[in-house]
């Protein structure tokens, strides 16, 4: 780095703070884990010195407002300007994105303490004393693509590689996303004026295609709508004359995230449990699956998939064979266990083949004494 550069350059993570505010009080502040993709590579910012970066949320309704400041900025000097930061950022924030506290402090105040979070009610869960409620809503409608708008940038921020959602594209497409929002509801001691809300991680799932070519092959082409089980075909493009939400499908998860400040706290696990029971319950979805999980998501779901699995008395029962012998790595053979009965338990719980097999073998070990 020239001295040019050190002098003048700042690291994007440490310079980027998110705090979650109620009317007169900052909730959580925290950085981003990632700013590559809004930066650049090298995560870093030219041309400002005592940069700070504040994205501050309305903890309830999420609107944002973003303030820059900075001790001193750089005169641009030819080609070398200091980095446009509005600029950046406005791909990622909504165009009705505050650009001064006092107005955004104004429209948080006057916020309704009847406020209720976009889309509908899916689940009430109860941990204690606390209250939290999963709200969920196609991406179609305004009210979820608005909170979409606003949220969004948490996905570059905290998921590697993650990317934007694409909002411009045509209704039955978007139809296509379901939106889970998870939040905390402060029932007892809150201020009476203000929102019981506070918004703690997202997820965004879409439906898949299940396409099956009907069975002899040799079928007419009309019955090319007919669909389902899950080994068939995928496909990711609708026909024409079909109503997509009415068609089986497997359901995908597609972005996942907790707020840091929520996270470690079981959070995770009630936002995947609940989209576990809305897509167990739709009789449209035949299995669910997830997106480019990553570590600490495949933590999560192994540990939620078999705990799920373990109520079920047919699982909590499964034995190992006693014939079976130490065995070399590849699918459960069935001498080992019965595999009729796995694959009735795996498509009863809709969990990919995968990752059924995988919370199998993790049941079978933990029997081993
Ligand atoms: N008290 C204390 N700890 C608990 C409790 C509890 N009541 N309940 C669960 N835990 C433990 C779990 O056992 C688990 O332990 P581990 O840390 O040893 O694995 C840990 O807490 C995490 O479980 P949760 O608290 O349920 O999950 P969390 O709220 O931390 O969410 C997640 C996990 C989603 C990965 C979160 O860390 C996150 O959002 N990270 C950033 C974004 C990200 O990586 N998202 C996934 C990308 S992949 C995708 O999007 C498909």
């Amino acid at each position: 780095m020239t001295d040019l550069e050190s002098d003048w350059s700042a690291d994007s993570n440490e310079a980027t703070h998110i705090s979650l505010a109620t009317p007169g009080h900052v909730l959580h502040t925290f950085n981003p884990k990632f700013t590559y993709p809004i930066f650049g590579e090298e995560e870093r910012i030219f041309g400002y010195q005592g940069l700070k970066i504040n994205l501050k949320y309305h903890a309830s309704d999420m609107r944002p407002v973003l303030q820059v400041t900075y001790n001193k900025k750089f005169k641009a000097v030819g080609d070398t300007e200091p980095t446009d930061l509005k600029k950046i950022l406005e791909d990622f924030l909504p165009k009705t994105a505050f650009e001064k506290t006092t107005d955004f402090e104004a429209a948080i105040e006057s916020t309704s303490p009847d406020w209720e979070p976009p889309g509908e009610l899916w689940k009430t869960i109860q941990s204690g004393a606390k209250t939290f409620e999963v709200w969920k809503g196609s991406l179609a409608d305004m009210p979820i693509q608005q909170m979409v708008k606003r949220i969004q940038i948490l996905v570059p921020f905290f998921i590697e590689a993650g990317t934007l959602l694409e909002l411009r594209e045509p209704e039955w497409s978007l139809d296509r996303w379901t939106v889970f929002l998870l939040y905390q509801k402060t029932t007892e001691n809150h201020a009476p004026k203000t929102s019981p809300y506070t918004f703690i991680g997202y997820s965004t799932c879409y439906r898949y295609f299940l396409y099956q070519p009907t069975t002899p092959p040799s079928s007419p082409p009309a019955k090319r709508q007919q669909v389902v089980p899950a080994s068939s075909h995928d496909i990711t493009f609708p026909l024409p004359e079909i109503k997509f939400s009415a068609l089986p499908c497997r359901s995908r998860i597609s972005q996942f995230i907790i707020l840091p400040p929520y996270q470690g706290g079981g959070n995770g696990s009630r936002l995947y449990n609940a989209i576990f029971d809305y897509f167990l319950q739709d009789p449209k979805t035949i299995e669910i699956t997830v997106e480019d999980p990553n570590e600490s998501f495949d933590d999560l779901r192994d540990i939620n998939d078999l705990s799920r699995l373990r109520l079920d008395p047919e699982f909590a029962a499964l034995k190992i064979n006693n014939k079976c012998s130490v065995r070399a790595k590849g699918p459960i053979p069935s001498d080992i266990v019965d595999t009729d009965l796995l694959e009735k338990i795996r498509t009863r719980y809709k969990i990919a083949p995968r990752q059924f097999y995988r919370v199998v073998e993790m049941q079978l070990l933990s029997l081993i004494p």
